[in-house]
């Protein structure tokens, strides 16, 4: 029986978690469950945003299935208090969660919700690998005398691990995005991804493309790009920028994976929408599109997974939209309208 811990966070978290149970009880009712507690609720409860003892019960665990975590009673600029997101790093760090997947498809129904024009989004389907552990999100930081230092260091192996992740997920091509005109890391990057393909995947097609191209190029020709692969902070920030493409952040779920014997945590990209929290109309499908990675890349359940995402498309061609997609429909209404079109699976 697979174990999965919950975690739903803070703001809309838990009502989206409570969504995402409903869905999974349905797809998967042999899995079971556990809630703990992450980020500010756990800045609350215990004083840090992530105990040993939640990191101990991940670990062993078969999945992790997260929210979202943050909002602004725990906002802080003030380097010795605990921050929300702490939460989320400290997982990742100490699950070894190196590739992070995020994939970018636009439903055909929700193209005329996103801020791009119709031509230039139709048929994108893209996947965002992050590489998610290193880099200046986890390097040495320091504040002293009016000056800040955040060190941004990658090992090549550190690089290689995830440039096999990203040309093993290619269907045709690459694009490795760094900043090799200005950055030593970023020559390292290059460097090492060229000598992987060329090594191990010399089928694949492989393209380098600077940080700032690649952002002006993911709104203007998002459809060139198959797999864009990445370093940690640069991933972060085109893939919210890959996320207008769907018309919403509420549309992007991710995974984060790490050595094949490790348990992957699974999680929306958007964040905890603290301005709705508590309203019951948080849009619910990136969760389910996360509750779908997890059945397939935690689970191995490739045909329910595959289920979930068909039915998230086929209600919103149905005429589902929740307020961040123009609509009215609550949390509890998405769900039951995912729910009804599994039922017709
Ligand atoms: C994300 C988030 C996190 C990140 C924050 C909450 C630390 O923006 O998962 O993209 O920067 O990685
Ligand atoms: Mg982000």
């Amino acid at each position: 029986m697979p174990r999965i811990i919950t975690l739903p966070g803070d703001g809309i978290g838990p009502e989206i978690t409570t969504a995402a149970l409903r869905l999974l009880h349905a797809v998967a009712p042999d899995c079971e469950t556990e809630e703990h507690v992450v980020g500010g609720a756990s800045i609350d409860a215990h004083g840090t945003a992530l105990t040993d003892e939640t990191l101990a019960v991940c670990r062993g665990a078969d999945a992790v299935l997260l929210a979202a975590v943050g909002g602004p009673k725990w906002d802080t600029t003030d380097p010795d208090k605990p921050r929300p997101e702490q939460g989320l790093l400290g997982l990742r760090k100490g699950l070894g969660l190196f590739a992070n997947l995020r994939p970018v498809r636009p439903v055909p129904a929700l193209y005329d919700a996103s801020p791009l024009k119709r031509d230039r989004i139709e048929r994108t389907d893209l996947l965002v690998v992050r590489e998610l552990t290193g880099g200046i999100y986890f390097g040495a930081k320091s504040r002293e005398n009016g000056r800040a230092v955040d060190e941004c260091a990658y090992d090549t192996h550190e690089i290689e691990r995830i440039a096999r992740v990203a040309f093993a997920a290619a269907r045709s091509r690459v694009t490795s995005v760094d900043k090799a005109n200005v950055l030593e890391t970023s020559r390292l990057w290059r460097e090492t991804v060229s000598r992987v393909h060329d090594e191990e995947f010399p089928a694949v097609l492989l393209e380098h493309l600077l940080v700032d191209n690649a952002a002006m190029q993911l709104v203007s020709a998002p459809r060139h790009f198959d797999v864009i692969l990445t370093e940690n902070m640069f991933g972060d920030i085109l893939s919210d920028e890959a996320a207008m493409l769907t018309g919403s952040i509420g549309m992007l779920p991710s995974a984060s994976l790490g050595e094949p014997d490790t348990p992957g945590l699974f999680e929306p990209v958007h964040g905890s929408a603290p301005d709705i929290a508590g309203e019951g109309v948080a849009n619910p499908l990136a969760m389910f599109l996360s509750v779908a990675m997890m059945l397939r890349h935690g689970l191995g359940r490739d045909a329910v997974a595959a289920a979930v995402e068909s039915a998230v498309d086929r209600a919103l061609e149905a005429g589902l939209r929740t307020r961040d997609l123009g609509g009215e429909a609550t949390t509890a209404e998405a769900t039951d309208a995912v729910l009804a079109q599994l039922e017709r699976t």
